[in-house]
Order: structure tokens, then sequence, then C-alpha cells
């Protein structure tokens, strides 16, 4: 199998090292607007690189990988249809919640299977507590609560083109929302400030945001997300129900000290990036895209779950900048698929 990747920059190179151990991957392939940043991961991982992306479409291609900042998707992803390639792309589906729309009806028009790039789907953890919640083994969930707090915030370059801590940082906690409890949201209230790097709030983004959803099946789940977290990575979901409770990432990895006298948890050392604290749920995210591009199983990951986490963080930052609850029925959708 030949799978080209668009985009060799952080995640890109990440997932060409992955992409390079599945063993029914043959052959990887990297184009980058750059050339030589697609040269030189080639070169580090002894793969091959192609001067651009129209020549990675041209490649002989089993599976196009979308790893190009989330201004790029739209375009990348109609590419990938077009040349009839299944499609794995990044999180968010897109820039914009029109493109992101668009997208789910390109979707429904075509054969083309397209899996949007959201891993937590594929985490140990995260998996446990949605079979918890499927099994019934916490009763009827009542409360749900979800954190991403990152280490450091990435580049200017990148804030300026990421979409804003919802659509870039808290869509992950979005989509895992509606994973594991299999809940849509009702309602969204958002909230958020900037105290560190200038040029974040120069950008008219924020570096620290926090929230309230109430979903279709009146659970209340709380998200907390920033990018200034220096003593570790710390992604976590607790999810408690009126017989049981369950939490993801509560291990001594956990970026917390106890105030507790005596306690000895957690142990440490923390994790410092997303690509530790994933690097399991990234293989088998990648794995299951091979046996899409197989035609083994249709996408995990749809556009349609992609554009519901993006209108998840359009309520958000509606609600953050107009300082009010926001129904989710006004952010614009199209129809479930039947
Ligand atoms: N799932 C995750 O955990 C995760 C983590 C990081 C990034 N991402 C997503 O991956 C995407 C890329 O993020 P990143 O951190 O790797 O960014 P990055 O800036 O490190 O890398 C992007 C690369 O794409 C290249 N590029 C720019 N325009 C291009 C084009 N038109 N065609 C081909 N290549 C182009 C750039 O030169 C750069 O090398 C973003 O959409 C981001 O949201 C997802």
């Amino acid at each position: 199998m030949r799978i080209g990747i668009a985009g060799a920059g952080r995640i890109g190179a990440y997932h060409a090292a992955t992409l390079k151990g599945l063993p029914v991957v043959d052959e990887v392939v990297l184009a980058d607007a750059l050339p030589e940043a697609a040269s030189r991961v080639a070169g580090e991982l002894r793969l091959e690189a192609v001067p651009d992306v129209e020549a990675l479409l041209d490649a002989g291609l089993d599976g196009l990988v979308i790893a190009s900042p989330t201004t790029t998707h739209d375009a990348m992803i109609r590419a990938g249809v077009a040349a009839g390639v299944p499609t794995f792309c990044e999180k968010p589906v897109a820039a914009e919640l029109s493109s992101a729309l668009a997208l789910a009806q390109l979707e429904r028009s075509t054969s083309v299977p397209i899996h949007i790039g959201f891993q937590r789907r594929f985490d140990a953890g995260y998996m446990r507590a949605r079979q918890a919640v499927v099994d019934g083994e916490l009763g009827f969930v009542h409360t749900v609560r979800a954190t991403t707090l990152d280490t450091a915030p990435p580049p200017e370059e990148y804030i300026k083109v990421s979409g804003g801590l919802f659509r870039d940082c808290s869509i992950h906690d979005f989509d895992i929302i509606r994973f594991v409890t299999g809940s849509e949201v009702r309602t969204a209230y958002a909230v958020g400030a900037n105290k560190g790097e200038p040029y974040i709030g120069g950008a008219g983004d924020i570096d620290t945001g926090s929230g309230v959803f109430v979903l279709e099946d009146d659970t209340v789940v709380t998200f907390s997300a920033t990018r200034h977290n220096a003593y570790g990575h710390d992604v976590r979901m607790e999810v408690h129900g009126s017989t049981g409770d369950i939490a993801v990432g509560l291990d001594d990895t956990l970026a917390l000290v106890s105030a507790e006298p005596g306690v000895a948890f957690p142990a440490g050392p923390t994790v410092r990036s997303f690509m530790d604290r994933f690097l399991p749920a990234y293989q088998r995210e990648l794995a299951t895209f091979v046996e899409v591009v197989r035609g083994e199983r249709p996408s995990p990951c749809t556009v349609y779950d992609g554009l519901q986490a993006q209108r998840m963080a359009e309520a958000c930052d509606l609600s953050r900048r107009e300082g009010r609850v926001v129904p989710l029925a006004e952010i614009p959708d199209v129809e479930p698929a039947s």
C-alpha cells in the first residue's frame, strides 16, 4: 500500500513515522508547500518526497493523509476526493463552518471515504469510558468534565491560522464528549481570556477558555483548556453517573501536585506533549485508516462528526463574544445521514 502525506510539519512528520511502522504500508510519499520540508522529513525517515501536492496526487496513491494547516483542509479534502483517493484529514475539518458544511454535503455525494483525525477515539482510556457508558456501568450519566491543558502555546504563525482555542484545541474535547456520551449538545456557554503571549490576543484569540454544555439527554458537561500548563500536558475526562464514576487520564503522569499531606500520587513524571500522550492512539487511528483504505470498514470519524464538533466550537466562540447561552440549533447544520 502507498500512502501520501500532504504537509510535513509537526504532525505530518509524526504520522509519516507511524505509517512507516505499519506492516501493511509499503511506501509513504511526502509533499509540502516547502519542498525542502518534505525532503528533510523524507531524508530522516528514508521515505520518498515529491515537489508538490499535485505531484503527490499523481503518485499512484492508495490513501491520502492531510497534515497541512487547517486553512488548507477544504481544498485538500476536495482534491483527494476528486482523485478518488480515500482521504484522512487532521482535525478540524476546515477553518470555516461554511466549508465544513459544504464538505459534509460532499461526503454525502461521494463513495470516497473521508476520515477526520480525532485520535482520542482510539485512546484506551476514552474507549473504556465509552464502553462504561454503553454498558450502563455508571447508571445514568449526569456530569462530564473534559480538560485539555497544553504545556506551551504554539508559535504565532500557527496561532494565526489555527481558528482559535476552541476550534483548534478544545475541539478534541468536543468530539470526545459526543463520542463518550453518545449525545448531542443542546446549549453552550463559554468564556475565555488571555494572560500570556500578546500575539495570541493580537490574533483575536484566547489562551485559556472554559464552558458549559447541556446535552440533549440533560447531561451537564464542563470543559476547560489552556495553552499555558508548563508542568505537563494534561488531558482528562471524568464521567460521573448515578451508580459509578470513571476518569480518563488519571494515572501517575497526571500534571497535578496533591495538596494533601502524605499523598505521593501522582508519582510522575508528567507527559510533555500530545505526541507522548497519544502515541498508541495515533497508531491505532492510522491503522484504522488503512482498513478504511482497504475497504474493510467505513470511516470511523466522518466529516459529519467533524462538523458537529465544529458547530460546538462555533457556538462557544459566539457565546464568548456575545456573553450569552447559545442554543446549538442556532448554528447551521446538515441533516444527519439516514
Ligand atoms: N490530531 C492532533 O492531535 C493534531 C496535532 C497537531 C496538529 N494537528 C492538525 O494538523 C494540522 C497541521 O498542524 P501542524 O502542527 O503539523 O502544523 P505545522 O505548521 O507544524 O505543519 C504544517 C506543514 O504544512 C505545510 N503546508 C502549508 N501549506 C501547505 C499546502 N498548501 N500544501 C502542503 N503543505 C502545506 C507547511 O509548510 C508545514 O510544513 C492542523 O490542521 C492541526 O490542527 C492535529
